[in-house]
């Protein structure tokens, strides 16, 4: 079959483009780390601040000695406003929201998820020692763009673990 220069010239651009989007993916996904938030946790929006899970926010220490930090996105704030972790562990960050969709973006950092109401948001990464700023990536009304908080990672040897507590075993 004869196929046109152009036409082969086309095709061979469209194969290389196809292969570089896939490329990429990939370097994003195994390189970065970067998943999107696995979402087959349910919770009750409407009662999801007194939830056993997101009762106490903030930095825990499970019985194995892994680190989370549980945080809720609500118009038009995150609970708690700063977390204290520490530098070059992995933490695990749980999110809900008992109102509409917020976006948790750790500026400069792979963390990121959607906050969705009825639903709890799980990622895993660490970071450098240093200040982070948490922004509301997800437009969520007239308070979206004041809905900021604050990480602050600290070298490990300066960290204070919290009271280990068996809230997180899974
Ligand atoms: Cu919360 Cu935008």
């Amino acid at each position: 079959m004869k196929v046109d220069i152009y036409e082969r010239i086309w095709m061979w651009g469209v194969a290389i483009m196809l292969a570089v989007f896939f490329a990429s993916t990939a370097a994003a996904a195994l390189g970065s780390q970067m998943h999107p938030p696995s979402h087959v946790e349910t919770i009750d929006p409407r009662t999801a601040l007194t939830d056993p899970r997101f009762r106490r926010q903030g930095v825990s220490v499970d019985a194995r000695g892994r680190v989370h930090a549980t945080v809720v996105g609500m118009m038009f704030t995150w609970l708690p406003n700063e977390l204290v972790l520490p530098a070059d562990t992995p933490v695990t960050f749980h999110l809900t929201s008992p109102d509409v969709i917020h976006g948790y973006q750790i500026v400069r950092t792979n963390g990121q998820a959607m906050v969705v109401p009825g639903y709890v948001s799980q990622f895993t990464t660490r970071f450098a020692a240093g200040d982070y700023l948490v922004a509301c990536n997800e437009y969520c009304g007239v308070g979206h763009h004041i809905m900021a908080s604050r990480l602050k990672v600290v070298p490990k040897s300066q960290w204070q673990a919290p009271a280990a507590e068996a809230a997180h075993v899974q």
